[in-house]
Order: C-alpha cells, then sequence, then structure tokens
C-alpha cells in the first residue's frame, strides 16, 4: 500500500544530496543542478521517493553553503532558477519529491542586510536585524560574553566600532534577531518562494537555534551549560515553537501541504515539540550516529524513537550518514569507542579500520532501519558502500571546522568527496573536468559502473532492498520479536520478520521467503553482522 498524498513523507526514503559534490555538468570541478537532472534516472533506479538537497543559494561556501547570501536565489555557480525549475520538473516526472535545505538561524556576512548593518553603524536600525552587542572593556575591546562559536573560537567577532555581532557558527555565518519582524517576515516569503516553485519540504538547519533571550547579564559558558529543558538562552528555547507555528500555518495552505523536518540536535524528551503536527511536523533522529552496532542499542533506540514520534503525532526518522558525520561504513570499522577525530587526524590509519566488517555492519544497519517504520534519510555515496576518505591532503581541506579549530579538528570534508561514477574517465565521471575535493584511487573499485547489474554489490543491494520496502511499508506497526543476545528481531504486518545478529555466531534464518539479505548467508544460517527479510 502506497502512503496517501499528503501523508508521502511518513515513510519515505530521502535521499540526501550535496550539490556541489553530487554530479559536475561543465567540468568546473564543482556539482552543479543541471548535473543532479542528468542524474534522475539513477534516483529513479535506486528506488527513492524523495531528495533533499542541501544549501543550492549563492554562497562564498565558508561552510559549504550554509552561508547564504540571498535565501532566494540560485548560486550562479552551481546553476540559475530556470535550472531548478527543470530540476523540480525532472524529479516530479519521475515521481520523487524535493525537499529543500532553509537556514534560518544565520545568514551569511555577504548578505544585502548584513551589509548594511555594517554600514549603518552602532545603534542604527540595520543592526537591529542581526545580534550586535557592545564590547566589553574600556574601549569595547573584549567580546560580550566568554561563547565560543560551534567551529572553535569566539562567538562574537568584533566589527571595528566597538560593536561586536554574535555568530554560533563561522563568523561569516551573523546570527539573526528572530525578534524582529522583517526577519520573520523574510522567511515567510523565502518559504514561500520555494513551495510555490513545487518544493514539497523543507530540512530546517539548527531548527533549535532561532529564538534568544540576551538580556543582560549574559551568563558564562559555565552557566549556560547548567541551563536546560527551555532555560538555555539561545539553544532549544520555547518561543521558537511559534515561529513554527507560523510557518505551519503557511505549509497547510499547500495541496499537499508541505513538509518539515527540524534539525534539532535536542535531547529526544524535547523533540516532539519539534515534530508535531502544529509545528514542523517531523524531526531527526540523531540516536544511530552516536550507537555501537550493538543489538541492545538498536533495540533501545528504536524504540524510544517510535514513542516519541507517536507521541508528538509524527513518524520517526532514521539517519545512519549525512554530511556531517563519518560515513558509516567507517563508524563501524572502527572499534567501539573509538575517537573518529583522533582517527581522522592519523588519516585513517591509527586505529587500523576493519574495512570489510564495517562495510558488512553497515549493510546490515541499513537493512535493519529500511525495514522500521518511519522514513530513513539517505546519504549520497553510501549505496555504493564509500568509506570515510580520510587521508585527504590538510591544504585540501574547506571545512572551517579545521580552519578555525587550528588543525585540531579534521572536519567534514572527509564524506564530502565528489562521488565516483564510473572507474575510469575524468574525475571517476563526476564531471568531464577536475573534482573540488580530490578523489582517492579506490573510488575507481567502487565507482557506479563497477557495481551496476553486479549481484551482490552495495549498489544491487540498495535497489534490491528500496524496492522490497515500497511492499514492506504498509502500516507503521512494529512487534518486537523474542531473540537470541546479540539478535534483534522484529515483525511487520504482512507476514514480514526482520532480524539483525550482531553477534559472533551465526543464527537460524526466519522461517518463510527470504526476501533480502544484507550479506552472504551461510546455508540456512545467518552470520555475524548481517540482516534478513523473511516473508511468511
Ligand atoms: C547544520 C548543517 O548540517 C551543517 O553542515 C552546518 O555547518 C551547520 N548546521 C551550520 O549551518
Ligand atoms: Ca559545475
Amino acid at each position: 500500500m502506497e502512503q496517501p498524498t499528503k501523508d508521502w513523507w511518513r515513510q519515505a526514503v530521502v535521499y540526501q544530496v550535496y550539490p556541489r559534490s553530487f554530479a559536475d555538468s561543465n567540468g568546473d570541478g564543482i556539482g552543479d543542478l543541471p548535473g543532479i537532472t542528468s542524474r534522475v534516472p539513477y534516483l529513479t533506479r535506486l528506488g527513492v521517493d524523495a531528495v533533499w538537497l542541501s544549501p543550492f543559494y549563492p554562497s562564498a561556501l565558508a561552510d559549504g553553503g550554509y552561508d547564504v547570501d540571498d535565501h532566494r536565489d540560485v548560486d550562479p555557480k552551481i546553476g540559475t532558477l530556470e535550472q531548478f525549475d527543470e530540476l523540480v520538473a525532472a524529479l516530479h516526472g519521475a515521481g520523487i519529491k524535493l525537499v529543500v535545505d532553509i537556514v534560518p538561524n544565520h545568514s551569511s556576512n555577504r548578505h544585502r542586510w548584513f551589509q548594511a548593518a555594517l554600514a549603518a553603524g552602532p545603534g542604527s536600525p540595520e543592526r537591529e536585524r542581526y545580534v550586535f552587542r557592545r564590547g566589553g572593556g574600556e574601549h569595547g575591546e573584549l567580546p560580550p560574553s566568554d561563547w565560543t562559536a560551534m567551529f572553535g573560537g569566539s562567538a562574537w567577532e568584533p566589527v571595528g566600532d566597538g560593536d561586536w555581532y554574535l555568530h554560533l557558527f563561522a563568523p561569516e555565518q551573523p546570527d539573526w534577531n528572530w525578534d524582529h519582524p522583517d526577519v520573520r517576515a523574510d522567511h515567510l516569503q523565502t518559504l514561500r518562494f520555494w513551495a510555490d516553485r513545487g518544493v514539497d519540504g523543507f530540512r530546517i538547519d539548527v531548527a533549535n537555534a532561532l529564538t534568544k533571550d540576551l538580556s543582560e547579564p549574559l551568563p558564562t559558558t559555565a552557566e549556560l551549560d547548567g541551563l536546560v529543558d527551555g532555560a538555555h538562552r539561545y539553544l532549544d528555547r520555547d518561543e521558537v515553537h511559534e515561529v513554527y507555528a507560523e510557518w505551519r500555518k503557511l505549509f497547510d495552505q499547500y495541496d499537499p501541504p508541505r513538509t518539515a523536518v527540524a534539525e534539532a540536535w535536542v535531547p529526544a524528551h524535547r523533540r516532539a515539540r519539534y515534530a508535531s503536527p502544529e509545528g514542523l511536523g517531523q524531526a531527526f533522529n540523531f540516536d544511530l550516529l552516536k550507537a555501537d552496532f550493538a543489538a541492545d542499542a538498536f533495540r533501545e533506540i528504536v524504540t524510544d524513537n517510535l514513542r516519541f514520534a507517536a507521541d508528538a503525532g509524527s513518524s520517526s526518522t532514521w539517519v545512519l550518514s549525512n554530511h556531517d558525520v563519518v560515513r558509516h561504513a567507517s563508524r563501524y570499522a572502527l572499534p567501539a569507542g573509538a575517537d573518529q577525530n583522533a582517527w581522522l587526524l592519523s588519516n585513517g590509519t591509527d586505529p587500523a579500520p576493519d574495512t570489510a566488517g564495517g562495510l558488512r555492519r553497515a549493510r546490515a544497519a541499513t537493512a535493519f532501519i529500511l525495514a522500521l517504520p518511519g522514513s530513513t534519510y539517505l546519504y549520497q555515496g553510501e549505496e555504493l558502500g564509500l568509506v570515510e576518505v580520510a587521508d585527504l591532503p590538510a591544504e585540501d581541506l574547506q571545512d572551517p571546522t579545521w580552519l578555525r579549530s587550528q588543525g585540531e579538528e579534521k572536519g567534514r570534508d572527509g564524506c564530502r568527496v565528489p562521488l565516483p561514477w564510473t572507474a575510469e574517465g575524468s574525475s571517476h565521471g563526476f564531471g568531464p573536468g577536475g573534482s573540488h575535493l580530490p578523489q582517492p584511487a579506490w573510488f575507481a573499485d567502487v565507482a557506479v559502473d563497477r557495481q551496476d547489474g553486479v549481484e551482490g554489490s552495495t549498489l544491487e543491494f540498495y535497489r534490491q532492498a528500496l524496492a522490497a520496502r515500497r511492499r514492506l511499508r504498509t502500516t507503521e506497526d512494529l512487534t518486537w520479536l523474542p531473540s537470541a543476545p546479540d539478535v534483534v528481531s522484529f515483525s511487520r504486518p504482512g507476514g514480514w520478520t526482520v532480524l539483525t545478529n550482531a553477534g559472533t555466531e551465526p543464527v537460524d534464518v526466519p522461517a518463510g521467503e527470504l526476501v533480502l539479505a544484507s550479506g552472504p548467508l551461510d546455508g540456512d544460517r545467518v552470520p555475524p553482522d548481517t540482516t534478513v527479510w523473511v516473508q511468511a
């Protein structure tokens, strides 16, 4: 049974495209919109329900496009509005929905309103749209507080006239003042702009940080750390939901209503309001990004999140990889609890990754989440079994995390390397020219054309799983089944049994017809690190 149109998102498979690293049509080394359009047949063949497009707006790329100069345009480096319309038409023609990224916590420092604020000077109405404060010390030479930015360094930047502005991320990303009516109105206009162009849904960046209480005195970082459940000065404040209630009214003016998913790194019990039907409607659950490949952890995370989603009136989300984290085939190749940043700084050598085991576990975990009720968010390249490119040379790194941490945090470039489409040819088929991040030689072995039609390849496994999932996602019910230690198993309506063996010994394949196996079976036994779907 397919989802009724307005509920298409509840059990969708959403494929994240990081535009600059997907496909390059003109050979300038940067992926672009025509490149994505040219790959719609690939996405159709893969079997995804929707594409989530990371930012494609004009940007100096200080943070991979999350520094937006103009939220109602396309970056000329990657296309035009007409080419955006062509992409929408191609996706819709293939029955694929489109979700775009909205970045409402900050603009870029090149945004016309930020430039106007700088020009207008202290105390001006133009500065009110952002968060300017006088500096401390005798001459304003000290930041207004000791707060640190997510990418390192102070969260305040001086502008040379005694004023400082707040940036929770890079200095090129000044935070908006959400108490300002212009800021609210402008974002409504942005949402309407894209919804009118046929966009089906929105992924809301840092959805938990928009509204802030910056009344004096500002607390210290140490004091902030103790402020939880809505009491923090800039994270997860209750009044942020007033913003989303307004957005929801706009989304519901469309048919079908536009959807939204919150990127909000909040404790699980605070997720419900973001996910409620009066708010954004759905929220990311990132619990699996922090969990080991372990049956107990999987069972607990699924139980909790199905309950949280049901309480919120939403469906759950499942994520193993995205553009901000080490690819899951690499995470599962490291010993439990390994320091991923230290591993990246060692260029992926220390500890030595168990690459084959990592991929086995990654495929098993993917098959596990694809069988769950709720929506699954896939990240480009995971269907090829890509691991992190952990040995990118320092001089090629682009992530502000690396640049702002003085080399202490290697950052996220290793999961953002342009995709290998072909084993041979320029930039492995990414485009007719080079690639904005260097591709490793091993990309040839995992390129799309090496896996296409090859039984047992990761690409064919994903295609098979997505096709079978269309039959499996009937209702949103799940029943846990008793299982051996280190094994997790559940049933879904329609006679489906799913079993993941996270232990060290093989276990019996459940009775019924085998529909999917994440790896080779051992006769009628499920080997360790393997998931099976069986239908009675
Ligand atoms: C979350 C995005 O996923 C990340 O890539 C970005 O750096 C921050 N938000 C800031 O916009
Ligand atoms: Ca290009």
